[in-house]
């Protein structure tokens, strides 16, 4: 058998249409032989299969009663919502999720072996249905800590703050190595965390101080720092300081108002 990484990733697909978006694939991905090369490739927003036309996608819409992920929905929050979907429980569905998300996804082998992980989806509500935004994957049992595998936006909902909100949500520190797009993510999450934190600091506070409070690891505490230029050297000792540029950085966000996750909404249940 021919493994994925053997496959030349010469991009195979052309456009997707998922819900009401027409969206440019960016890598290979391994959708079966018949389905590459298509003009447009039509998914079902839902189940995520996928159909080489849009007649037989409306008739496959007929029998598909799905109007969310599968699994259960353990966060909810104005009309952004999360489900837990166990890779072990919901094969086909994560394995389209997958291939779904190869698409944008080119830095590693994404894993098709669905079952050692969880996903947690990130969805928008509206009187349609849930319409999947993105979503992180974790390995159920994994030696360093509980790991993010992967994390995506769908392109036609990037840059809208969903990448921010998604990093909140989870807990555990990213795989590496990160895409370049995932580098700049994370590294805007944890700055302004960081600096959200030391604003209302008073006094000195360590590297491990840092880390302990945000859940940010402690190398990911102090690239960030350096990155932003915070530590300044003073009577033989590195103390974490801010600057004005970061400051006024982070006013400016501040007034962008992104959307935030609140954890007492977390375990959300349906009311009985
Ligand atoms: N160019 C420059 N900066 C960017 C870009 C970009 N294209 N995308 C994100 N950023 C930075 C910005 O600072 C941005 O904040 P701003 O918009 O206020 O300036 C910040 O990251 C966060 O942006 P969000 O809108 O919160 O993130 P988004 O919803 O676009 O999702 C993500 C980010 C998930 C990385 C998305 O780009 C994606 O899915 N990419 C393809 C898949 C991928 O590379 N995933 C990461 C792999 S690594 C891993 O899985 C552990
Ligand atoms: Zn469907």
């Amino acid at each position: 058998t021919q493994s994925v990484s053997e496959i030349a990733r010469v991009k195979n697909l052309n456009r997707l249409q998922i819900g009401k978006y027409e969206v440019e694939t960016w890598y290979f991905s391994p959708y079966p032989k018949e389905f590459a090369h298509l003009p447009i490739l039509y998914i079902c927003e839902f189940c995520l299969c996928f159909f080489p036309s849009p007649f037989m996608l409306s008739r496959h819409r007929l029998r598909c009663n799905l109007l969310h992920p599968p699994g259960n929905e353990i966060y909810r929050h104005e009309d952004i919502s999360f489900y837990e979907i166990d890779g072990k429980r919901q094969l086909g569905w994560c394995r389209n999720l997958s291939l779904l998300s190869k698409c944008f996804l080119d830095h590693k082998t994404l894993y098709y072996d669905v079952t050692p992980f969880m996903y947690y989806v990130m969805v928008i509500r509206d009187s349609a249905g849930c319409h999947i935004i993105g979503y992180f994957s974790k390995e159920k049992e994994c030696a360093e800590n509980y790991n993010v595998a992967c994390i995506l936006t769908l392109p036609h909902h990037q840059r809208h703050g969903y990448g921010k909100l998604l990093i909140e949500g989870e807990i555990g520190s990213p795989e590496k190595p990160l895409s370049d797009l995932g580098l700049l993510s994370y590294r805007a999450y944890w700055s302004e965390v960081i600096v959200e934190l030391l604003m209302e600091w008073d006094g000195d506070i360590s590297i491990d101080e840092v880390a302990q409070r945000t859940s940010i690891t402690h190398a990911d505490v102090m690239n960030t720092c350096i990155t932003l230029q915070l530590f300044k050297h003073y009577k033989g000792q590195h103390l974490i300081v801010l600057n004005n540029a970061v400051i006024e950085r982070h006013e400016k966000l501040r007034k962008k108002n992104r959307r935030r996750i609140h954890p007492e909404n977390l375990r959300w249940k349906p009311p009985v």
